[in-house]
């Protein structure tokens, strides 16, 4: 166990000892410390909150075959401890030996893709993550690497023109700065890290094993992966956060099993991998993840994160439910199994003893009969948490009679609910539009949802109606 963290900024190896360095606490955000380095400014705060992307800097990990990985993430919602055995990376960085600029920025200049500039770091990190990953040049993967940058007086066209440009240009393969971070990177210390201080401690276990043990003897402790709902409380409602285990650096958590019935996913398993793994036997739940957020809370934020929330309107749950889910839950005592549709057992609650953590999720996979579809109401298609969402399964006998059906909402109770009523209204019967009119009466009824800034309750009544109507028009094409 290390009380102090190590990491690589911008090509040097720093040493943080909490202890120590009494400016910084465990839970400083990467933006804050950023912002308090001279020469490290070029990073921007906008909002604290994962909204605008002023402030995305770029991780840098050696992946199994010794090769990089780059992730352009939110400073402001990263705890320093995060860092610990990666690289991070500014804008700084990205200037040439004889201070020239980055090809990312350069294309930004060609193409008068600044104006104030006070987004445009963000926006050359998020694309420096892509050209340093080799990514294709698309219109769409271009579109999904900047949705969660923000800017006020450009206008997208010209930062999407250099975007096109750049990628189209094919990075030098491994260059010397590569190299070099590689080095560092292999040299730096990987074990767990305890941090205790006055008013803090901090674990981030490294092992399965320690986090089940740590689990047992800090029963309270705050537990976060991502931390992309947990950093808020420190960033907007300015908690100290007494006691944390992180389990974002346990990788027994990032797993993916595929058996022949179903697919196991660990509960460390970021969203925007879970698109991608998802994306043939489950592709309701892949195109759920692709309007989760930006791709920067994406590749942070984790699917045990997402549960753990139980909030009504997180986007996981109901397109699990309707993929039959199960959650897995550990312990030193062992595994215990519970059926996604009895995991959430009021608002914000989950039925996890205190012992426990979320260590997986079970998806069995669809038989053909299956028709499963996802809908997400939202203000704007991205970054934008659900007004209303839905997930509906449907199994039909003999391509006409309903034999079996599930329609789970979000953001219609205090919960993730299904429409019971409904359901049994529908089984059994003739799946056509005359059966799907007639449940729409029915289910305009079925939940009380309030009103709030996002949306009135009638909004919401008839959204639900109408999404499976929606449904029932999308299977019949
Ligand atoms: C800008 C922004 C956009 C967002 N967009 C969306 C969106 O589109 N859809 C959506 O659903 N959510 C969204 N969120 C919310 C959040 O990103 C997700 O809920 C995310 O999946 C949380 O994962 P995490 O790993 O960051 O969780 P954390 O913040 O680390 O943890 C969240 C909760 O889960 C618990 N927890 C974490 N891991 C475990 C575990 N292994 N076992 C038991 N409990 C655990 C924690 O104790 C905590 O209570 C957004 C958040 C931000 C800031
Ligand atoms: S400051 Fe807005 S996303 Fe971090
Ligand atoms: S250039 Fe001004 S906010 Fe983007």
């Amino acid at each position: 166990m290390r009380e102090s963290i190590s990491f690589v900024l911008n090509g040097k190896i720093t040493v943080i000892d909490f202890l120590s360095e009494t400016r910084f606490t465990p839970t400083t955000t990467v933006l804050n410390y950023l912002r308090s380095l001279p020469g490290h400014r070029g990073v921007k705060e906008g909002c604290a909150e994962g909204d605008c992307g002023a402030c995305t800097v770029v991780l840098a990990e050696l992946n199994g075959d010794g090769r990089l990985t780059y992730r352009a993430v939110n400073s402001c919602l990263i705890f320093l401890p995060k860092l610990h055995g990666k690289a991070l990376l500014t804008v700084e960085y990205l200037k040439g030996q004889n201070g020239q600029l980055h090809p990312v920025q350069q294309a930004l200049v060609e193409t008068h893709g600044s104006q104030c500039g006070f987004c445009t770091p963000g926006f050359v990190m998020s694309l420096y993550a892509l050209y340093q990953e080799k990514t294709e040049y698309s219109r769409e993967n271009a579109e999904e690497a900047l949705a969660g940058n923000l800017c006020r007086c450009t206008g997208y066209q010209p930062i999407l023109k250099a975007a096109e440009k750049v990628l189209k240009e094919k990075p030098a393969a491994d260059s010397e700065k590569e190299q070099k971070l590689i080095r560092l990177l292999k040299n730096l210390p990987k074990e767990s890290v305890a941090v205790q201080t006055e008013k803090q401690y901090y674990h981030l276990p490294a092992t399965l094993d320690e986090l089940l043990h740590l689990r047992q003897t800090y029963p309270q402790a705050l537990l976060l992966n991502g931390a992309t709902d947990a950093a808020l409380r420190v960033t907007k409602k300015f908690e100290t956060l007494p006691a944390v285990i992180d389990t974002s650096a346990v990788a027994e958590l990032g797993f993916f099993t595929k058996t022949e019935r179903s697919f196991i996913i660990g509960s460390g398993v970021t969203i925007q991998r879970l698109k991608d793994i998802s994306r043939d036997h489950f592709p309701a739940l892949s195109r759920m993840c692709r309007v989760f957020g930006s791709r920067q809370i994406r590749q942070i934020a984790t699917l045990g994160g997402n549960l753990g929330t139980a909030s009504p309107i997180g986007d996981m749950l109901p397109v699990l439910m309707a993929y039959d889910g199960t959650v897995i839950l550990k312990s030193l005592n062992g595994e215990r199994r519970v059926s996604l549709d009895e995991f959430v057992l009021g608002y914000r609650q989950i039925d996890l003893k205190e012992e426990k953590i979320i260590y997986a999720v079970e998806l069995p996979i669809p038989g053909a009969n299956v028709h499963i579809r996802t809908y997400k109401i939202s203000k704007r298609r991205e970054v934008d948490i659900s007004t209303v969402s839905a997930a509906f399964r449907l199994e039909l006998n003999n391509k006409e009679t309903i034999e079996r059906i599930k329609l789970v909402y979000g953001g219609m109770a205090e919960t993730t609910k299904r429409a019971y009523k409904t359901e049994a209204f529908l089984q059994g019967k003739a799946w056509n539009g005359e059966t799907v009119l007639a449940a729409q009466k029915i289910l305009v009824d079925e939940f009380t949802p309030i009103s709030d800034a996002r949306s009135g309750a009638d909004f919401r009544r008839i959204a639900a109606a109408n999404l499976l109507l929606k449904f029932w028009q999308e299977l019949s094409k």
